[in-house]
C-alpha cells in the first residue's frame, strides 16, 4: 500500500465520483493530496475524512488565475507537486442539432482549457523538481463517433490530442503525460439519466454492468506511480470491454 509513498498530488473535481475515489486511493497508497473542486461542501468533507494527508482548495479549473492559487496552496501545505490528475469534467447529452455555441464553450472551457491550464500551471514546478506524472481523464466517447454527445465527445477527443502532444513536449523535463478513458462509470455524472436508459446502456457493456469509480482510480494510481516510469503518451481504456 505504498505505491505513491511521499508523492504529492493535485486531483481536480475530487469532491465526488471518480476524483473522490482517486483521492482516497492515493492517500491509502501514501500520497498527500490536494482535492480541488467547485463543490466546497463535499470537497471539504472528504479532505476532513482524509486528515493530515489532504487539503481542499476551492477551484474552477476553467479559470487560469485560480490554478495559481492551487499550486501555491499545494506547495505551502506539502512542499512540491509530483502528480496532477485532470479529472474535473462536465457532460451534457446533446446532439449536433441541439448544441449551441454556449454548450460548446462550456465543454471547451471546463474539459479542454481546464486540463490545459492545469498542465501549464504544474509544468514549471515539476520541471524544477526533477519531473512528475500528469494523468488526463478523457472518455471512450473519444474513440469513435458518439451519438448525442457532440460537444462532450469533441472536448474529450481534444484531451487525447493534448495528452499526446504534451507527452512529447514534456518528456525532456521528465514529466510523463498519459490518459485514462473511462467507460460508463457509476458516479453522479450518470445519475441524471433515466433508470431505463441506464439499464439499456448497461446491456451494451460486455461485462453487463457500470464500472465503479474505484476501478478508474486503480488505473490512475498505476499511471501516477513509478511503476509506469517508462510510460508516456499512453491511453488506458477502463470500460468493461465496451471499446473492444
Ligand atoms: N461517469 C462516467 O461514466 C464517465 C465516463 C467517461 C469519462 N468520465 C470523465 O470522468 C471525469 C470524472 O467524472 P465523474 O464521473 O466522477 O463525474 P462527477 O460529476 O461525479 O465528478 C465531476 C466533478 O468535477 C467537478 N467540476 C465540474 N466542473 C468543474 C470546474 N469548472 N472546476 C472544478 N471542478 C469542476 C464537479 O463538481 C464534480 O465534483 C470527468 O472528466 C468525466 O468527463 C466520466
Amino acid at each position: 500500500m505504498n505505491r505513491l509513498h511521499n508523492k504529492i498530488a493535485i486531483i481536480t473535481g475530487a469532491a465526488s465520483g471518480q476524483g473522490a475515489a482517486e483521492a482516497r486511493r492515493f492517500v491509502e497508497e501514501g500520497a498527500k493530496v490536494v482535492i480541488t473542486d467547485l463543490n466546497e461542501v463535499d470537497g471539504k468533507a472528504l479532505a476532513d475524512q482524509l486528515g493530515d494527508s489532504a487539503i481542499f482548495v476551492s477551484h474552477d479549473v476553467s479559470d487560469e488565475a485560480s490554478w495559481q492559487r492551487v499550486v501555491e496552496q499545494c506547495l505551502a501545505a506539502f512542499g512540491g507537486i509530483d502528480i496532477l490528475v485532470n479529472n474535473a469534467g462536465i457532460y451534457r447529452q446533446k446532439s449536433l442539432a441541439e448544441t449551441d455555441q454556449a454548450l460548446m464553450d462550456l465543454h471547451y472551457r471546463v474539459n479542454v482549457l481546464g486540463a490545459f491550464f492545469g498542465m501549464k500551471a504544474v509544468h514549471p514546478v515539476m520541471k524544477a523538481h526533477d519531473g512528475g506524472a500528469i494523468v488526463n481523464i478523457s472518455s471512450i466517447a473519444a474513440l469513435r463517433g458518439s451519438p448525442g454527445l457532440f460537444a462532450y465527445a469533441g472536448s474529450k477527443w481534444m484531451v487525447r490530442g493534448m495528452t499526446k502532444s504534451a507527452a512529447q513536449d514534456l518528456a525532456q523535463d521528465k514529466i510523463r503525460v498519459n490518459t485514462v478513458l473511462p467507460g460508463l462509470i457509476d458516479t453522479p455524472m450518470l445519475a441524471g439519466n433515466a433508470p431505463e436508459y441506464l439499464e439499456e446502456i448497461k446491456q451494451m457493456v460486455p461485462f453487463k454492468r457500470l464500472g465503479a469509480p474505484e476501478e478508474i482510480a486503480d488505473a490512475v494510481v498505476y499511471l501516477a506511480s513509478d511503476e509506469s516510469r517508462y510510460v508516456t503518451g499512453a491511453e488506458i481504456t477502463v470500460c468493461g470491454g465496451m471499446s473492444a
